[in-house]
């Protein structure tokens, strides 16, 4: 059995993220649920929310205060997108199964507390492919709070001890002030580099791409687990970081 997996899909590959209401792109999930389909062999994905997420997300203000309703709407519509993912993988032949961190994941000020994982373990075990996503989720100090799947990465990654991370985004990879693709980051040269990152264009309430960078520069760091950004928009990527082949930006310790 190879080392465990951790895939990220941003929710701006699967989603408009323009449109004012959640609106799926059915053909880029049914695309990447085919490309997950040649190798998921310990594999954990974790998807974006998009437009079904973060519109809610902002229109509730639930980053700055508990709301019953915005809560409901935004867990039911991240719901949602995750079923559409949970069914695409299913129609491209992978058992690809429902795991809401609003369920497993207790926040502290916006910081995963505690996050069950031991049913994942189990999951991977049973040659299933668990499918996590960004929620809203419980949080000690705020009430509620979001869970970016960024963070979900990090954590899961640090915790299972995965052998390697791929973050799926809408550009080549991390970008430079000129557009240029960074090849490689490591925790010394980041904080050379941060200020030239460019951030997210659309409504984000996590944080945006040096957000991403920041999570995986710290696993790198801290626990040595490496990670690729790359562009998932683009068929055959996905394929590629699946089958252990280097594209976007190489994020690792020094060493
Ligand atoms: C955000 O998740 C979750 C909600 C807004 C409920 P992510 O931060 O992982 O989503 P994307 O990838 O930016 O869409």
């Amino acid at each position: 059995m190879t080392g465990i997996t951790v895939l990220k899909i941003g929710g701006s590959i699967i989603t408009d993220r323009s449109s004012h209401i959640p609106k799926a792109l059915p053909d880029q999930i049914n695309r990447i649920a085919e490309e997950i389909a040649g190798s998921y062999d310990n594999l954990i994905l974790v998807h974006g929310a998009g437009s079904f997420g973060h519109i809610f997300a902002k229109q509730f203000r639930l980053t700055e205060r508990f709301d019953t309703r915005g809560l409901i709407k935004t867990h039911c519509s991240v719901k949602k997108l995750n079923n559409m993912m949970i069914n695409a993988l299913s129609s491209a032949g992978v058992p690809g199964v429902p795991v809401h961190p609003f369920g497993n994941c207790l926040l502290e000020n916006g910081r995963i507390n505690e996050m069950f994982t031991s049913h994942i373990k189990v999951m991977l075990d049973q040659e299933l492919v668990p499918v996590l996503h960004g929620d809203v989720v419980m949080d000690t100090v705020k009430g509620i709070d979001i869970l970016s799947g960024d963070q979900i990465i990090s954590y899961i990654a640090d915790k299972l001890g995965a052998d390697k991370i791929g973050v799926g985004s809408n550009t080549e990879g991390v970008l430079d002030d000129l557009g240029i693709t960074i090849p490689a980051i490591t925790p010394d040269t980041f904080d050379k580099i941060r200020m030239y990152i460019t951030g997210s264009s659309n409504t984000d309430v996590t944080g945006g791409m040096l957000g991403k960078v920041q999570e995986l520069v710290e696993l790198a760091d801290t626990v040595n687990i490496e990670s690729w950004i790359f562009n998932a928009a683009t068929p055959g990527n996905i394929r590629k970081f699946l089958e252990g082949i280097s594209i976007g930006t190489h994020i690792r310790t020094d060493t």
